[in-house]
């Protein structure tokens, strides 16, 4: 299976790159060489490569830079879209595209399943949400898997920041009214694998429409923060205290969802595939970390 993937340097691509070998050959492309910006790029890049399947975690991913950015957002994250997944139809194949928790209000109790009213709170979430739509109207075989608080080993992510924070202080403030699943990037692109597999084992199967794919389980920002810490330390790594404090202490340009939940229920039953929980993701992000 040759499957071709969009963004070079992003957490999710990297991730799914270094699963390549075997009877996978993973081939992940970036800015200049396919610019989601530019249909002639994604064009060029689906005729050379010549995928079995298409998966476009590449995205406008700075949430609160989104605020003030809307054109770059929506070119990217709404239109580029839309042109991966037209590229992908013209070749006759499907188009694996990752989106969001931030696609939803946050105002429901429990977790969000994906028949569930959208309603987002931001230009990001907007964006996003206007992919979902492009890419399902662009391509009958895609798949949209929403996804939730991803770290990694590579790039900017929470985890990444908690840790070097921790070097310098020894209490940090953490928001505690937003609920949600840290969810591993690793495992994210394992679970992509599976929807790749399945898709092109039963092509004509009823597999295309909308997933979410978390971790297992649930946290706040500053649940996580304390999991990073008592995992960091029992490594011999860095630690500090963590203060719950509230959204309203820490205003950002862009309003967050304060229950990102997502239910993984339909992902694992149509796939037969669940992600590990969120407690073991950081373990192993700590271990490959330090190398
Ligand atoms: N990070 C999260 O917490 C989170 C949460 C929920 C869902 N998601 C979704 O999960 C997916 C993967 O996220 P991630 O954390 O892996 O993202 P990431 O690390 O921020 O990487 C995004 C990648 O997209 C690339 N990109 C941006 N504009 C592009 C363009 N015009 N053409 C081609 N590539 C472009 C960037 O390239 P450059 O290196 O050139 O800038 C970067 O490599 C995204 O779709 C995101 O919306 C993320």
């Amino acid at each position: 299976m040759r499957i071709l993937v969009t963004g070079r340097d992003g957490q999710v691509a990297r991730c799914l790159a270094d699963l390549s070998g075997g009877s996978h050959e993973i081939v992940a492309l970036g800015r200049p060489d396919l610019d989601l910006t530019d249909p002639a790029t994604i064009a060029a890049a689906v005729a050379t490569v010549r995928p079995d399947i298409v998966v476009n975690p590449a995205a406008y991913t700075a949430v609160d830079k989104a605020e003030s950015e809307p054109d770059a957002a929506f070119a990217v994250n709404a239109a580029g879209a839309e042109s991966v997944a037209l590229a992908a139809a013209e070749a006759g194949v499907p188009i694996v595209h990752i989106s969001t928790d931030y696609v939803f209000a946050g105002d429901k109790d429990g977790a969000y399943v994906e028949t569930d009213a959208t309603g987002p709170t931001g230009v990001y979430g907007a964006s996003k949400l206007e992919g979902e739509t492009r890419v399902l109207a662009a391509n009958p075989k895609a798949v949209v898997l929403r996804t939730a608080w991803v770290y990694s080993p590579y790039g900017n992510n929470f985890l990444k920041t908690m840790l070097r924070v921790a070097r310098d202080r020894d209490v940090l403030r953490v928001v505690a009214d937003q609920h949600g699943t840290p969810t591993y990037a690793p495992d994210i692109a394992a679970g992509i694998l599976a929807v790749c597999e399945r898709a092109l084992a039963d092509p004509e199967g009823g597999w295309p429409g909308v997933y979410h794919m978390v971790a297992e389980g649930e946290t706040t920002w500053a649940g996580f923060a304390e999991e990073i810490f008592a995992a960091s330390r029992e490594r011999g790594g860095p630690g500090a205290g963590v203060e719950p404090i509230t959204t309203a202490d820490y205003p950002t340009p862009a309003r967050r969802p304060k229950n990102s939940r997502l239910d993984t229920a339909r992902f694992s039953a149509s796939f037969d595939h669940r992600l590990p929980s969120w407690q073991s993701g950081i373990a192993r992000c700590l271990e490959a970390l330090d190398g």
